[in-house]
């Protein structure tokens, strides 16, 4: 837990994971992300939109990144918290 808060900070902006050199992008790093850790349950987060909405109101970022309550039973490794918490501070675009 310490290292992954130490860690957040300066990797958002150049991590390893093999991201630091290209952008995250939605099709190629995000949408595979929430395809095995999240439709099962939240089958409209197959939408682009409906994912996005969520990212909009705060509450993908509160439970996802902060509380890591979601998913319920864990599975998100170092890298795909990277992934996710970088192409949301891009701007979480769809392409
Ligand atoms: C095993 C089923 C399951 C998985 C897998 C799962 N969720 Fe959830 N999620 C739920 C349930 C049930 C709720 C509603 C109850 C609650 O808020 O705790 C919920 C609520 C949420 C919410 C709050 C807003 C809402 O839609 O109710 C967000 C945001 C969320 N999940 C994101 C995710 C993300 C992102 C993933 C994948 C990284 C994920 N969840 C994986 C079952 C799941």
């Amino acid at each position: 837990m310490t290292a992954c808060q130490t860690a957040s900070k300066e990797t958002i902006e150049s991590g390893p994971c093999g991201t630091a050199a290209k952008e995250i992008t939605y099709p190629a790093d995000v949408k595979p992300i929430i395809r095995q850790h999240c439709i099962s349950c939240h089958a409209d987060y197959i939408f682009y939109d409906s994912l996005n909405a969520d990212i909009n109101s705060g509450e993908f970022y509160k439970r996802v990144v902060v509380k890591r309550d979601m998913p319920p039973s864990g599975g998100l490794d170092t890298c795909d918290y990277i992934i996710l918490k970088r192409w949301i501070y891009n701007g979480h675009y769809s392409n």
